[in-house]
């Protein structure tokens, strides 16, 4: 098993979670993780990680997937974080520790070598490749033959209530950024099955699954519902840069939005994603 190598310098996606969205990923860190947790045990049951396996993590980001798949592991089994971005590894590094069996490593995943490994899992870090052919064939050279592949990603937007409407709310108000063309890379890359499962059978991955599957996310309390809403995503550029009175504005957009969402002072909003599985063909 090799360990990724540093990040190439000057690459966009390196850059940006490494400054801007790395900074808004950190800030963020418990309330997401919160939201995402039901997401992270899907993967572990997806991807069923043995004893003495593997494993390693594409984008772990805040290393919460990293630390589940080193517990099914146990201590003859290893697990490696892999990140392009040094600011959120740090958080990761921080909320847990590295033990014997786990560790984590400042890599791009699309390009480092890397080999012997029993199991690639990664919760919502595949879909930033500006290249996923030769991401995904390079994931594929991680794997041991007969080794899986196992990710979760979103569906589109529209099947993303938890984004769509509050994204649909704040440009009510803020100015609407340039739609990215479809299949950039970004949260919604992989939003089309077909192209998905092309991507991979060109990346050479054969037994490919992919289940829709619909979750009900818990922003937690409207406070933080809010927060998150204006601090991340594509309204927060705009929301950092608007006056007060449109702040205001966007803030009472989204409270309009979110209130029929509450259950007992929590936001619940519905999610789609697909569960992905595969193997080296
Ligand atoms: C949406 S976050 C998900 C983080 C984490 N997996 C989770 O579910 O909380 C995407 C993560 O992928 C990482 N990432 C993006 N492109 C990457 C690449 N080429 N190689 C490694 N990590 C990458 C980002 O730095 C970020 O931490």
């Amino acid at each position: 098993m090799t360990t990724p190598a540093p990040v190439t310098p000057g690459s966009d996606q390196a850059a940006y979670w490494n400054e801007e969205g790395g900074r808004r990923w950190v800030d963020n860190i418990e309330r997401v993780e919160r939201m995402l947790q039901p997401l992270a045990d899907r993967l572990i049951t997806l991807a069923a990680p043995k004893k003495g396996e593997t494993v390693l993590d594409v984008g772990c980001g805040g290393g919460l997937t990293s630390a589940a798949a080193a517990g099914a592991v146990g201590p003859t089994g290893r697990v490696t974080g892999c990140d392009v971005s040094a600011v959120i590894l740090d958080v990761a590094r921080a909320r847990f520790k590295p033990t014997g069996n786990l560790s984590f490593a400042l890599g791009d995943a699309a390009a480092m070598p890397l080999s012997g490994y029993d199991l690639v899992v990664s919760r919502f870090g595949v879909m930033f490749f500006p290249d996923p052919v030769a991401a995904f064939r390079n994931l594929r050279s991680a794997l041991k033959p007969g080794g899986r592949l196992a990710f979760i990603c979103w569906r589109s937007l529209d099947e993303n209530p938890w984004m769509a409407d509050c994204v649909r709310a704040a440009f009510t108000v803020l100015p609407r950024p340039e739609p990215t063309p479809p299949g950039a890379p970004g949260p919604f890359a992989f939003a089309d099955a077909q192209r998905l499962r092309g991507i991979l059978a060109d990346a050479g991955f054969g037994a490919i699954e992919i289940v829709s599957h619909d979750e009900t996310l818990e922003l937690g309390t409207m406070d933080d519902a809010l927060e998150q809403m204006t601090r991340m995503g594509p309204p927060a550029a705009g929301f950092a840069a608007a006056s007060a009175a449109d702040r205001d504005a966007v803030l009472a957009a989204l409270r309009a939005t979110l209130e029929p969402r509450l259950v007992d002072g929590r936001v619940h909003m519905p999610s789609g994603t697909w569960l992905v599985t595969a193997r080296p063909a």
